[in-house]
């Protein structure tokens, strides 16, 4: 199973969102099999969660009623639990917000808690991503207290590492993110159950140039061989390591193709349906004359 995260950042309105869900669910009606072998997540911008975690379960529920005819019951015999928990297990793309607040909850004007980011659908956390290194200022320290609000609000945390082009050049990024994972995960006693995280080069991100993909090995290699000994041992249950930067649909199948890469995590192809599913391998897509014909 491969992971494609969608992080829209700051971009989309409600009549692309509306585009966009059309188009996606037109593609993934015509290959329901070959989607089996992906987890899609969408991490929009915060305001737009509410409407996508309906919509998404507006169809969960169209999809139930299809099962219940199927099997010959009346979907009011569904008990709630069941209804909840196949309109959530049955969703073709998965929620996940960009960021949260570092503290349960309280007089931090602006924010959002990880607890409300649950309880509107979402699955997954995007955390200390680049740009919020930058533009925001946050530390590993920071972003270690985000982590462990998030995990202890259900939360699955995405959490992005990456170095810049100054650190690649001096051949220390194996190294760099190495740390940068440590200092960014909370000191627990027990487990994160499971964790995300994703290998961002600052200077592959939204610049057109890809890491080649025995860059992206190497440093897969070791984020996973730092998770089964020293530091970083015994601290995740579950864990998935993502590439992202200036994917696109001619790179990301010789991305995938990685063994002990679980996944990506897309900016700019993922802003339309059409290119962020050919992001998948193995997805048929109409060509507009075989659509509209
Ligand atoms: P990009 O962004 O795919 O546009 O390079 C990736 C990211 O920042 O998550």
């Amino acid at each position: 199973m491969k992971i494609i995260v969608a992080n829209w950042k700051m971009n989309q309105g409600f009549d692309e969102i509306d585009e966009w869900l059309d188009r996606f669910y037109e593609i993934s009606a015509k290959n329901f099999e070959e989607l089996q072998s992906f987890r899609l997540i969408l991490c929009p911008p915060a305001i737009f969660l509410d409407y996508l975690d309906s919509e998404l379960i507006e169809d969960g529920l169209k999809n139930l009623e299809e099962i219940a005819k199927k099997e010959g019951r009346n979907p009011q015999d569904f008990l709630p639990d069941e209804v909840s928990e196949y309109v959530m297990e049955s969703r073709p793309i998965r929620l996940g917000a960009q960021n949260c607040h570092h503290k349960k909850n309280g007089a931090y004007t602006g924010e959002l808690s990880a607890e409300m980011l649950h309880r509107i659908g979402c699955e997954y956390v995007i955390l200390g991503h680049s740009e919020r290194r930058i533009y925001n200022q946050e530390s590993d320290e920071l972003i270690a207290k985000k982590v462990e609000v998030a995990v202890e609000e259900g939360l699955i945390p995405i959490l992005c590492v990456g170095e810049n082009i100054e650190i690649r050049k001096a051949a220390q990024h194996i190294n760099y993110v190495k740390n940068q994972i440590i200092s960014s995960l909370p000191k627990l006693d027990k487990k994160i159950p499971a964790l995300l995280v994703a290998y961002e080069p600052i200077w592959a991100i939204g610049s057109g140039e890809t890491a080649s993909v025995g860059q992206i090995n190497e440093i897969t290699n070791a984020i996973v061989r730092a998770f089964e000994n020293g530091d970083l041992a015994e601290k995740v249950g579950n864990l998935y390591v993502l590439y992202g930067g200036s994917v696109n649909e001619e790179n990301s199948q010789e991305i995938l193709a990685l063994e002990r890469l679980d996944g990506l995590l897309v900016g700019k192809a993922s802003l339309n349906a059409e290119s962020f599913l050919k992001l998948c391998p193995g997805i048929k897509i109409q060509s507009n004359s075989e659509r509209f014909n």
